[in-house]
């Protein structure tokens, strides 16, 4: 960082004014009055049909068929190594079909993210939020069906976790320039870890999705002690989290780290299931493509 900068950065008037923006933010969150974009209709409408007892796929492929890039991931995913049977898809009724319901769904969610929040100035840090979120949700999916946790929300919770830090850059995003020059890195990343999960379980109830993800995302960063349903998924997200952020150690010290991680402890988890969750959180970018 050059000197210039770096005064300009710690000067009297610079930090006053993030004070400043800091405190805004803060009284416009505890008012309820944080702009939250509403959902893309294909979300929305999925998540309907997950929750009506008489929809079936034929329903979803309707639903589908009405946007190209959602159509596009669909048959991407269901041509993953992780869906791919013992013959090809050529159909999007077929990919369909393979995917299941509940799975278009997440699917449809995923794409969600980045389509509703990464704009303006800082879209890419948003794109590099919502790759986590994918990762961690695919990790909270595998936790979840080994230790036999409610799989419904399993990955919504993962991939919603984060949604505050997503929603906080666009709030930011769409400062004035002049205010955008206060905006340094620094500044950011403490705004993002003091107010996301705050933010994002006000953004999941604005957006009528189940108390179990509000509940996740409102305390992702405490390990839950008691054993409730909420508590295990919240731990199964919080491993999730952990085995996405190390990405960049050798993979011995990742694996001891989660081995001592609380959220390791709490559920029980073996090294096996460890090791297999850093193989799907370090693969979950090629999945979605
Ligand atoms: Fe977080
Ligand atoms: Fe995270």
């Amino acid at each position: 960082m050059d000197r210039r900068w770096r005064e300009h950065r710690d000067s009297e008037g610079a930090v006053a004014r993030r004070d400043q923006l800091r405190r805004r933010l803060a009284t416009v969150i505890r008012r309820d009055d944080f702009e939250i974009p509403s959902l893309p209709e294909v979300a929305v409408e999925l998540q309907r049909l997950v929750e009506s007892s008489s929809a079936n796929s034929n329903d979803a492929l309707k639903v589908v068929q009405r946007d190209a890039q959602l159509s596009a991931r669909v048959m991407r995913l269901a041509c993953s190594p992780a869906l791919r049977g013992a013959a090809p898809t050529t159909s999007l009724r077929d990919a369909v079909w393979r995917i299941g319901l509940r799975g278009l769904r997440d699917v449809a969610f995923a794409a969600a993210l980045e389509q509703t929040f990464a704009r303006g100035p800082l879209a890419s840090r948003a794109r590099d939020e919502a790759a986590h979120a994918f990762a961690v949700a695919c990790g909270t999916a595998l936790v979840a069906r080994t230790l036999q946790i409610s799989q419904d929300y399993a990955f919504l919770c993962g991939l919603m976790h984060d949604v505050g830090r997503l929603a906080l850059l666009a709030a930011l995003g769409s400062l004035s320039p002049q205010e955008q020059r206060w905006l340094h890195p620094e500044f950011v990343d403490a705004l993002l870890d003091d107010f996301h999960e705050e933010v994002g379980a006000r953004v999941l109830e604005r957006w009528n999705l189940p108390p179990l993800t509000h509940g996740v995302a409102a305390r992702h960063h405490d390990i839950g002690i008691e054993d409730s349903p909420t508590n295990r998924m919240r731990n199964a997200v919080a491993i999730s989290d952990a085995a996405a952020d190390c990405g960049a150690e050798a993979r011995a010290d990742r694996l001891v780290r989660l081995q001592a991680h609380d959220a390791t402890l709490a559920l029980s988890m073996p090294d096996i299931l460890l090791e297999r969750l850093l193989d799907v959180v370090d693969s979950a970018a090629e999945a979605l493509g």
